[in-house]
């Protein structure tokens, strides 16, 4: 598939812009792009997030791996190919509901760094914060929310991101958190207070 934009294509900008969206919500627009193992809690984390951006009126949207391959990304499996192309659909996503004017948490594998660093370049400076949702192998293997390491591991499922795909660490995150160590609720606030110290969204 070519990322090249078509001939003949001017774009239109629109009278209302983020900066206003961005006024009349009275925060920021960013991505909090949460990236690690299958099993790490990625989704468990993000959704606690919201939970508490929410509570506070903030305007959130979440798009979660599961979710959206159930829709937009339902024809892509798990070759390098189809996650990379998985992941410049939600990036590109992702920066639509930055212009939208909201906070938009992702939970995606993206094992890969070259993709990873594509999401963040599509959008301006300050708008992607990365959160390396991190926890040991073994023990995401012990958790198995879904059985699916299990099936990996009997050669059920094919190119299994920690068994038979790589996960690419990322180099450096804006925040580290490590599932096997810290709590939902201690991890939670860790994100909001950054995004408080960042001032993309008022002291709560
Ligand atoms: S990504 O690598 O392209 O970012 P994504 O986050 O969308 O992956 O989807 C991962 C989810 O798909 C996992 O949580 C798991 O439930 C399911 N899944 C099914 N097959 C695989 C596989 N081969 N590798 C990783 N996850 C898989």
């Amino acid at each position: 598939m070519s990322n090249q934009t078509p001939a003949h294509i001017v774009w239109h900008s629109t009278a209302v812009t983020k900066e206003v969206r961005q006024k009349l919500n009275s925060h920021k627009s960013v991505i909090l792009w949460l990236t690690g193992l299958s099993g790490a809690g990625k989704s468990t984390l993000a959704n606690e997030i919201e939970r508490k951006l929410y509570a506070r009126g903030l305007r959130t949207y979440l798009l979660d791996g599961d979710n959206v391959r159930h829709g937009i990304n339902c024809d892509l499996g798990f070759s390098p190919e189809d996650r990379k192309e998985n992941i410049r659909r939600i990036g590109e996503v992702a920066k639509l509901f930055v212009d939208a004017g909201m906070i938009v948490l992702t939970a995606f594998i993206s094992p890969f760094r070259e993709d990873r660093a594509l999401a963040r370049r599509i959008v301006d400076g300050g708008e992607f914060i990365e959160v390396y949702v991190k926890c040991s192998l073994d023990e995401c293997e012990k958790r198995d929310p879904k059985g699916l390491y299990k099936k990996a591991k009997a050669g059920e499922i094919r190119e299994f991101t920690g068994i038979s795909s790589p996960y690419e660490e990322p180099d450096s995150p804006e925040i580290v958190i490590e599932t096997d160590k810290q709590s939902l609720e201690q991890s939670a606030d860790i994100i909001v207070r950054y995004l408080e110290s960042k001032e993309i969204i008022p002291t709560g």
